[in-house]
């Protein structure tokens, strides 16, 4: 028996934006048994129309739609919305919160909620691009001979921005032929092998810390 096969049943919240690409590769891979005894439990959107909300529905995944709007106009702090948010995920009780494409930057008071629990997918390589738009600014970059290569990971979240741990990187090209849509497509692939390798990978440390 391989030592994934031994790990107890695990809990994983999905936080996204928008079409939520990479949570569809964590669901795939969780019903292809290449996440052995893991489970998306919750997908929470702060957008109503992410698709990513369709595509957990589709699954039988339940959602939370939580917005930041009725919070900043009823003059409530970041840090209140954070709260609520991470009592809600916390009902759920994840063992992994995975923010995939989730934009919004957290507070102490929710990363505190799900210590070394939370990890984030970021579209370029530690320490480059943090923030949005970040394959337009390799692209760009690239363009004017500042990087030679573009790249993703999956890093433990600290309140920095895109910064924290990898877990998981990937060199991902860019080839002379390439628009940026090229590059675009090639990246988003990346991601969807290295959000599944993250899962696994923080999983797995989980249940080797608890033993
Ligand atoms: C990904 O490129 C991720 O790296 C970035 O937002 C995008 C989300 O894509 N943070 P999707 O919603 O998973 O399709």
């Amino acid at each position: 028996m391989s030592s994934d096969a031994e790990q107890p049943a695990r809990r994983i919240a999905v936080l996204i934006s928008g079409s939520g690409t990479n949570l569809q590769a964590i669901i795939d891979a969780a019903e292809a048994g290449h996440l052995p005894g893991a489970e998306v439990v919750l997908v929470v959107s702060n957008r109503r129309d992410a698709f990513g909300l369709t595509r957990a529905e589709m699954h039988g995944i339940p959602t939370l739609y939580f917005p930041l709007k009725p919070y900043t106009s009823e003059g409530k702090s970041r840090e209140d919305y954070d709260r609520d948010l991470a009592e809600q995920v916390a009902a759920a009780a994840p063992d992994l919160v995975v923010l995939a494409g989730w934009m919004h930057v957290f507070s102490p008071v929710f990363l505190d909620y799900f210590p070394h629990r939370v990890i984030n997918i970021h579209p370029a390589l530690p320490g480059k691009f943090a923030g949005t738009n970040a394959i337009e600014r390799t692209f760009e970059a690239w363009q004017n001979e500042e990087v030679d290569v573009g790249g993703c990971m999956v890093h433990y979240v600290v309140p920095e921005v895109d910064a924290g741990k990898p877990l998981v990187i990937a060199h991902v090209p860019i080839l002379p032929s390439d628009v940026l849509s090229d590059f675009e497509v090639r990246l988003h692939a990346a991601e969807h092998q290295i959000i599944v390798q993250a899962v696994r990978l923080a999983l797995a440390r989980i249940w080797s810390d608890e033993n």
